[in-house]
């Protein structure tokens, strides 16, 4: 299993400092959630039906015709790799570190590149794989860019697709790939944190090749919901959904985040408050010469060569932040309240002194 935020409870156990104790800044969770209502008995006794109110919702929220609900955009993380053959597949890094892990997993041959030179030698790839914005740098290539690169892609593929492979594949049972259009290439865009700027998503533009990933605990904050979804084309989201199996999503879930997806008041004004929380947690790290590498509207990123000794100081005084390795990096996630604001200020202030 691989290392990810929001581990509080080994935090507590490191450094025994009591959990109400803890200031946890060490996912990209949106700290203002969207604010969860009573839950109709009936969704959690019925066996929940995808004929609900999810589907239409989650169209209309991303603009796009063709979705899948996953328990999570982990889900599809995980089992996207096992649609294809085995492949070759580029993924950016450093980046949500689950994706090269599944692709390596599922037997693909899987190199790993910063985000430029994903781009400029992303021809070379049977799949390309990217965030955007990436976590944690917060680079978001821009969606004409990405188009046109698929659009390349494309004939690229098109065009070798004729010629005979020098690589011998190993061989290979038949799996769910085979109803999928497996030989063409794919860019895969995990669009997770994207939701505070939704004009900018690749959702309402998939076509065959492009798939793209929403979830649904960033934005929203409801990471424990487990939801997300697959923007993609029919075949592909056929093919996944046969992986899946039935029952995805719970009922509760499905009951609530359709009514998250619709409720527009609420993303407008969360939107603006991320923004400004983003822009004060931006200018707070820079007051400390912290002064952001990299973020979003979810977290900032700071490359640091002692990252690793302030992550262990800020855990001291009972905040928790993301540290990255390669390279050595902090991440910091949203104070929810000037409460958590002031305590930030006050423990970079004594941890860098
Ligand atoms: C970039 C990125 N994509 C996908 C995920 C998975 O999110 P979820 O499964 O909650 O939708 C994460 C989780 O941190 C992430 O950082």
């Amino acid at each position: 299993m691989l290392e990810h935020g929001g581990r509080l409870g080994r935090a507590v156990r490191d450094y025994g400092i009591p959990r109400e104790a803890w200031l946890d800044l060490s996912t990209g969770v949106s700290p203002h959630a969207w604010p969860v209502p009573p839950i109709p008995p009936a969704a959690w006794h019925r066996l929940p039906e995808d004929d609900d109110a999810l589907l239409e919702a989650a169209r209309t929220y991303y603009g796009a015709r063709h979705v899948l609900p996953v328990a999570g955009s982990q889900a599809a993380i995980a089992a996207l790799p096992r649609l294809r053959p085995p492949s070759r597949v580029a993924v950016v890094q450093p980046g949500y570190a689950e994706h090269a892990h599944a692709w390596r997993q599922a037997g693909h041959d899987v190199v790993t590149l910063p985000m430029d030179a994903l781009l400029a030698r992303a021809g070379e790839f049977d799949v390309v794989v990217l965030i955007r914005p990436n976590n944690p740098t917060g680079d978001c290539p821009d969606m004409e860019a990405l188009l046109a690169l698929q659009t390349r892609a494309v004939s690229v593929g098109a065009a070798s697709a004729a010629i005979p492979r020098q690589r011998a594949r190993p061989p290979r049972a038949p799996t769910a790939a085979e109803t999928a259009p497996t030989g063409k290439p794919w860019l895969v865009v995990d669009e997770a944190f994207i939701d505070g700027r939704p004009e900018q998503s690749l959702a309402p533009h998939v076509r065959e090749g492009i798939i793209v990933l929403r979830s649904v605990g960033k934005f929203f904050g409801l990471a424990g919901a487990r939801a997300g979804f697959v923007v993609a084309w029919p075949g592909l989201l056929d093919a996944l959904a046969e992986t899946l199996g039935p029952w995805t999503l719970t009922g509760p879930t499905r009951h609530v985040v359709a009514q998250a997806l619709s409720d527009r008041t609420w993303h407008a004004s969360a939107r603006i408050r991320l923004r400004e929380d983003s822009s004060r947690l931006a200018n707070l790290l820079t007051k400390h010469g912290l002064s952001p590498s990299g973020g979003c509207e979810f977290f900032h990123y700071r490359v640091h060569a002692e990252a690793c000794a302030l992550q262990h100081a800020l855990a001291e005084q009972a905040i928790l932040v993301r540290h990255f390795d390669n390279p050595q990096a902090l991440r910091f996630g949203l104070p929810g309240d000037d409460e958590a604001f002031a305590r930030l200020d006050r423990a970079l202030a004594a941890v860098l002194a």
